[in-house]
C-alpha cells in the first residue's frame, strides 16, 4: 500500500551534499533522506584525490580562485567561487568535527616533497598552482561518505529512506507561476513497488550528477541526472549543460567496470606515456601532467586516435615502491588484483565520463527557480565550475552549499505549512510492462550515441544526428511510460533521455569551443561568447499530476 510521509525538509540523496546539508539541519527540522540504491551508492563513495582548500600559510584564497577561474575557461561566476574558497577551510573544520579523519602530515618520506605546515597532509592535482588538496589516503570520499552517514544514522531528527526513488516534485499548483511552490515529491518505494507521497515544506535535490549517459563513466550506476530532469520538468531553468567533465585517466580493462586512477597520481609525479613509452604531454601545455582535465583528456584522445590505440599509459613506477603504498594503497591494491603492479610498471588508461559541470540554476543561498526548491552538489549549477571543474573542488561545493542552503531553509520554515492536498498517484491507466526489452536496449543505445556523437570531441553533424536519435527515443519513453507501470530503469532511462537532449541542445547552441565542450567546427573560443552560459529555459511547468 503506498504511504503518506510528512517531513519539515525532504532531501533527495545521500552523497555528500544530501548528507552535510541533512546534519546541517536536522538539530531544528525534521529531515527526510532518501537514496535510491543503498545509502553509500553515489560518487561521493567513490571520490579519491581529495577536497581542495587553503591549509598552508603559503597558499591564499587569491591562489585558489585564481586557479578555479582559470580552469572554468571564463565561465565561473566570481561571487560563487569567492564565496566557496573563502568558506573552503571552515567547511573542511566542520567535516572533521563530523569524524572526518583526513591524512596527517606524520610521513615526509625522502621523495615527498609535500614539506607542506600544519597537522594535515596536502596533496596536488591539474590546474592547482599549489599544495592544497586535503585527503584520506586515496579514498577520500569513503571516508566522508561512512562518517557523514555514521552521523545521520544516530540522529533521532533524520529518518532514512534506502530504495526510495523520487519520480517527480509535487507542486502546489499556484495559477501564478511566481507563487508556485514544491511541496514534496513522489516517491517509488522499490521494494514495495508503490509510489509514495512525501510531503515537506522544503526539498532539496542532492541528486548527483549525469555521467551515466555516457558508455564509459567513472561514476556509479545510479548517476542519472534524476535531480535535473526531474527540475527540467517542474519548470526551474538549467545552466551550462554541454560541460561533461571527462577524466583523463580511468584503468582501461575489457572486462573490469572503470575505475578512476586519481589525478593525485600526477599530482605525485605520474608520468602520461604513449604505447612506445614516450611521454606526449609537453606537446600540449607547459604544465604537463598537471594540465587542467579538458586538455589533457583532449590530449589523450587526440593521441589515442591519431596512432589508433586503445589505450594510453600512466606511470608512477619511477617513484619509491614504499611512497606509492603509503600514498595511494587502494589503487595500488585494485590494480594489483588485475594483475597491474603500479610499482613496477605504468598502467593502461583511458579517459571517461567523470563529472556534469552544469546542472540545476541555483544562487547562493542553494534556491532554484521554484520557491522552495533546493540544490545541493553536483545536481547544481552554482557558477563555480564554469566551462571545466577544478579537481577536487565539487566536494568541497557540496559541503559549503549545505550550510548556505541550511541556514536559508531553517531561516523559512517556521512560515511554511504543509501542503496536504497533494492527490495519490494515478495508476488506474497503467499495466505491468511485458516488454522490459524497450527499456534495456534504449538504455544502450543512448550511451552508446552519447559516446560516439557528443564525446570530447564533437562536430555539429555529430550532434544533429544524437539530437534526432534523442527525440525519437523521448517518443518512444513518453509512450511507455504513460502505458506502464514504472520500475527504477524506466525512470532512470526517462531522466537520461532528458539529460541527453539537454547536453546536445546547449552543445548546439554553444558555437565555440570553450573549456570541456570542444568541437572541430568552431576550433577556437569566440572571445563574444566570454561570461555566456548556456542557460535553458523549460516551456511550460508541470501540473500536479502531469505526466511527461
Ligand atoms: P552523489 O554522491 O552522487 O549522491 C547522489 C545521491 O542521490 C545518491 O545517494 C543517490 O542514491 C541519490 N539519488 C539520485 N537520484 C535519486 C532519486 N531519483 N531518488 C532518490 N535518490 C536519488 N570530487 C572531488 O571534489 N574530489 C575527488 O577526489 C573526487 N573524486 C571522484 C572520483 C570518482 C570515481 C567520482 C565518480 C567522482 C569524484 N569526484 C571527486 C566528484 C564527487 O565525488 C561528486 O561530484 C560528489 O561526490 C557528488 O556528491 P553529491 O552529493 O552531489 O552526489
Ligand atoms: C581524482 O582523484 O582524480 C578525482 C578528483 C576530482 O574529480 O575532483
Amino acid at each position: 500500500m503506498p504511504r503518506k510521509y510528512d517531513f519539515d525538509v525532504l532531501i533527495i540523496g545521500s552523497g555528500a551534499g544530501g548528507l552535510a546539508t541533512a546534519l546541517r539541519l536536522a538539530d531544528h527540522a525534521k529531515v527526510a533522506v532518501l537514496s535510491k540504491r543503498k545509502i553509500s551508492s553515489g560518487s561521493t563513495n567513490w571520490a579519491q584525490g581529495g577536497i581542495a582548500a587553503v591549509f598552508d600559510t603559503r597558499d591564499s584564497h587569491a591562489d585558489h580562485i585564481k586557479d578555479t577561474i582559470e580552469a572554468g575557461a571564463g565561465l565561473c561566476e566570481e561571487k560563487t567561487v569567492k564565496y566557496v574558497v573563502e568558506n573552503g577551510k571552515k567547511s573542511i573544520d566542520w567535516l572533521i568535527g563530523e569524524g572526518v579523519n583526513f591524512t596527517k602530515n606524520t610521513y615526509i618520506s625522502a621523495q615527498d616533497s609535500a614539506a607542506i605546515e600544519g597537522d594535515y597532509h596536502l596533496t596536488k592535482e591539474g590546474g592547482h598552482s599549489y599544495r592544497r588538496v586535503i585527503h584520506a589516503d586515496d579514498a577520500t570520499g569513503a571516508e566522508v561518505q561512512m562518517s557523514l552517514q555514521d552521523q545521520v544514522r544516530l540522529h533521532k531528527n533524520i529518518s532514512l529512506f534506502e530504495s526510495h526513488m523520487a519520480v517527480d516534485l509535487i507542486s502546489n499548483c499556484h495559477p501564478d507561476p511566481d507563487k508556485r511552490t514544491c511541496t514534496g515529491a513522489y516517491v517509488l518505494d522499490v521494494k514495495k513497488d508503490c509510489v509514495d507521497i512525501f510531503r515537506a515544506k522544503c526539498t532539496v535535490l542532492a541528486t548527483g550528477g549525469a555521467s551515466r549517459v555516457y558508455l564509459y563513466t567513472s561514476n556509479p550506476d545510479g548517476s542519472t541526472g534524476d535531480g535535473i530532469a526531474m527540475a527540467w520538468r517542474f519548470g526551474c531553468r538549467v545552466a551550462n549543460m554541454e560541460f561533461n567533465q571527462f577524466h583523463p585517466t580511468c584503468l582501461y580493462h575489457p572486462e573490469e567496470r572503470t575505475f578512476l586512477l586519481s589525478e593525485a597520481l600526477r599530482g605525485e609525479g605520474a608520468y602520461l606515456r604513449l604505447p612506445d613509452g614516450e611521454r606526449f604531454m609537453h606537446k600540449y601545455d607547459e604544465r604537463l601532467e598537471l594540465a587542467p582535465r579538458d586538455i589533457v583528456a583532449r590530449a589523450i584522445d587526440y593521441e589515442m586516435k591519431r596512432l589508433g590505440a586503445d589505450c594510453l599509459y600512466l606511470d608512477i613506477s619511477h617513484k619509491e615502491e614504499g611512497f606509492i603504498k603509503e600514498h595511494f594503497p587502494t589503487i595500488y591494491e585494485f590494480c594489483l588484483e588485475l594483475g597491474y603492479d603500479i610499482t613496477k610498471a605504468p598502467v593502461p588508461i583511458v579517459p571517461a565520463a567523470h563529472y556534469t559541470c552544469g546542472g540545476v540554476m541555483v544562487n547562493l543561498k542553494g534556491q532554484t527557480d521554484v520557491r522552495h526548491l533546493y540544490g545541493v552538489g553536483e545536481v547544481a549549477h552554482t557558477g563555480l565550475h564554469g566551462a571545466n571543474r577544478l579537481a577536487s573542488n565539487s566536494l568541497l561545493e557540496c559541503v559549503v552549499y549545505s550550510e548556505t542552503t541550511a541556514r536559508d531553509i531553517l531561516s523559512k520554515l517556521d512560515r511554511i505549512t504543509i501542503d496536504i492536498s497533494v492527490p495519490p498517484w494515478d495508476e488506474s491507466r497503467v499495466t505491468d510492462s511485458d516488454e522490459e526489452v524497450v527499456v534495456s536496449h534504449n538504455w544502450n543505445e543512448l550511451r552508446h550515441f552519447m559516446w560516439d556523437y557528443v564525446g570530447i570531441v564533437r562536430t555539429t553533424r555529430r550532434l544533429q544526428r544524437a539530437r534526432h536519435r534523442i527525440d525519437l527515443l523521448a517518443g518512444e519513453i513518453r509512450e511507455y511510460y504513460s502505458n506502464f507501470r514504472v520500475s527504477s530503469d524506466l525512470l532512470e532511462l526517462r531522466n537520461l533521455v532528458v539529460v541527453a537532449d539537454l547536453i546536445v541542445r546547449s552543445g548546439l547552441l554553444r558555437t565555440e569551443s570553450r573549456g570541456l565542450h570542444y568541437t572541430l567546427d568552431y576550433p577556437e573560443s569566440d572571445p563574444d561568447l566570454k561570461n555566456r552560459n548556456t542557460i535553458l529555459r523549460p516551456a511550460r511547468r508541470l501540473r500536479k499530476t502531469e505526466i511527461i
